[in-house]
C-alpha cells in the first residue's frame, strides 16, 4: 500500500526557505567559485601576480575583489555569453558573482569544510614531447616583445594531438602561438632564424612576414586549463618538421624565461584538422584606422565550400581593436564586445558548430584610433590587423 506524504510538510520547507541567506563561507561556497573562475591563473607558478588559493591568501585580497569582479575587469574572459557557450568558460554567473562579493563585505568567514581552492588538473592529458630553449630567453624591446623560435620535432609522421606552454616565468609570458614547420619549406624559415645571431628572431605579427605559408598548430594563453585538442581531432605534422612557436613577452619584468612547450602526439586520428584563417586576403595591408577616429570596422564574409565542422574559434587584432566577432549563418561562432588584447585567447566550443556547403562566415572588426596619425594595417608595433581562426575539419 502507497502511503501519501501528509501536505503540512510543504509550508514549513517554504517557511524555511524565506529566511535571509547568512555570509558565504570560505570554504562552503566560496572556495569551489575561485577553484573554478580564479585560481588557474592566481595560484603559485600562474600569470597573476598574486595566488588566492587557501583562506589567508585570499583573506588579504579579499578587500580588492568587489570591484574588480563589478567592472568586469576580473576574470579577464571577454567572449559576450550569448553568442554560444564554451569549454572551461571562465565567467561568472551573476549568483556567483555576488557570493564572493558577499563574503568578501560581509566579514570573510572561513567556514568549516576544507581550505583550498587548487584548479584542479590542468595542461595536456599526455605529454609526449618537449621542446625547450637551451639557453633562457630575456626579452628586451618595449613595450611588448614577440620572438619566434625553431624547435627540432623529432617524432615520426603522425598529428599534434595537444599543446601546452610551460613558461619559465609565467607572468611575461602573455600568449603563445606554436606552428609547423614542413621539411620542404625549412629553408626559409632557417634563413629567417638566421637573420638574428642571437636566438631566435623578432617576429611581430606574421611569423613568416606574411611572405610564408604557416600550418597554425593553436594559441596557448595563461587562464586556459586544458590543451587537449578535441577528442579524435589532430594536426598532420611530419618527420623532419620544426615546430615554431611565437611567443609574445610582456618586457617590464626583464626576467630571462626558460621556456618549453609541450605536445601530444598521435599516430594516427579519426579526423584531420587544420586552423582555417577568416580574412581579406587584401588584409592586414588594406586596413586603415583613421585618425581620430572611433567605430571604423571592417567585416569579411566567406562562403563555406564543403561541409566542415568547427570545434574552437580565435579572433585577432591589435591594440588599436574595440570589438571582435566572427559570425556564421549557421550560428554566432564568438562575440567580443569589448576586445582586450591583453586578454586574447581561442574559445573551445562546449558543441561544436557544423557548416554545409554555402553557409557564409563572418569576420567584424572594429577600431577606435585616439591619434593624430592614421593607423595603417600591418603586423607591427602601432599597426593593426583583423582575422578569425577557426579550428576546424573536414567531414
Ligand atoms: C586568466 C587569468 C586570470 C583569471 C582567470 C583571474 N585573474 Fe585576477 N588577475 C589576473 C592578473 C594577471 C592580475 C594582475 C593584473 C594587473 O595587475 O594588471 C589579476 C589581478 C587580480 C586582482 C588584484 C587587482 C588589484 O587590485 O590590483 C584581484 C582582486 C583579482 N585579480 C581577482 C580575481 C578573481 C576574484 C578572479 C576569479 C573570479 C580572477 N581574478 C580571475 C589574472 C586572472
Amino acid at each position: 500500500m502507497i502511503r501519501f506524504r501528509p501536505l503540512s510538510m510543504v509550508p514549513i520547507a517554504l517557511y524555511a526557505c524565506a529566511k535571509p541567506d547568512p555570509t558565504p563561507t570560505w570554504t562552503g561556497e566560496v572556495a569551489p567559485i575561485i577553484a573554478d573562475h580564479c585560481a588557474i591563473c592566481h595560484r603559485d607558478g600562474g600569470v597573476a601576480p598574486y595566488a588566492f588559493t587557501d583562506y589567508t591568501q585570499a583573506v588579504a585580497l579579499a578587500a580588492s575583489m568587489p570591484s574588480v569582479l563589478q567592472s568586469g575587469f576580473m576574470p579577464p574572459w571577454r567572449a559576450d555569453a550569448s553568442c554560444r557557450s564554451y569549454a572551461d568558460d571562465l565567467a561568472l554567473s551573476a549568483d556567483d558573482q555576488a557570493t564572493i562579493i558577499g563574503w568578501a563585505t560581509g566579514g570573510t568567514p572561513l567556514g568549516d569544510g576544507v581550505d583550498s581552492a587548487e584548479p584542479g588538473a590542468y595542461g595536456i592529458t599526455s605529454i609526449d614531447a618537449i621542446l625547450a630553449l637551451t639557453t633562457p630567453w630575456t626579452p628586451v624591446e618595449t613595450p611588448d616583445e614577440e620572438r619566434c623560435f625553431l624547435f627540432p620535432y623529432e617524432g615520426g609522421d603522425g598529428f599534434v594531438t595537444g599543446l601546452w606552454a610551460d613558461p619559465g616565468d609565467p607572468q611575461e609570458v602573455e600568449l603563445v602561438r606554436a606552428f609547423v614547420v614542413a621539411p620542404a619549406d625549412l629553408g626559409p624559415w632557417e634563413a629567417l632564424d638566421d637573420t638574428d645571431p642571437a636566438d631566435g628572431w623578432s617576429c611581430g605579427g606574421d611569423p613568416g612576414g606574411n611572405a610564408l605559408p604557416t600550418t597554425w598548430l593553436g594559441t596557448w594563453t595563461p587562464g586556459e586549463k586544458h590543451g587537449d585538442f578535441p577528442a579524435g581531432t589532430g594536426i598532420p605534422i611530419a618527420a623532419g618538421s620544426k615546430v615554431g612557436v611565437q611567443i609574445h613577452y610582456h618586457v617590464a619584468t626583464g626576467r630571462p624565461d626558460s621556456f618549453a612547450m609541450e605536445l601530444s602526439l598521435a599516430s594516427t586520428v579519426e579526423h584531420r584538422a587544420s586552423w582555417v584563417t577568416v580574412a581579406d586576403p587584401t588584409w592586414p595591408a588594406g586596413i586603415t584606422v583613421p585618425a581620430g577616429s572611433t567605430g571604423a570596422a571592417f567585416t569579411y564574409e566567406d562562403v563555406v565550400s564543403s561541409a566542415v565542422t568547427v570545434y574552437a574559434a580565435e579572433p585577432v587584432e591589435r591594440d588599436f581593436g574595440t570589438a571582435a566577432t566572427l559570425d556564421s549563418s549557421a550560428g554566432c561562432l564568438v562575440d567580443v564586445p569589448a576586445w582586450d588584447p591583453d586578454w586574447q585567447r581561442a574559445y573551445a566550443f562546449s558543441t561544436p558548430q557544423s557548416l554545409a556547403a554555402g553557409d557564409t562566415v563572418d569576420v567584424t572588426c572594429t577600431y577606435a584610433n585616439p591619434g593624430a596619425t592614421d593607423v595603417l594595417g600591418g603586423d607591427g608595433p602601432g599597426q593593426e590587423t583583423c582575422r578569425g581562426m577557426l579550428y576546424a575539419t573536414t567531414n
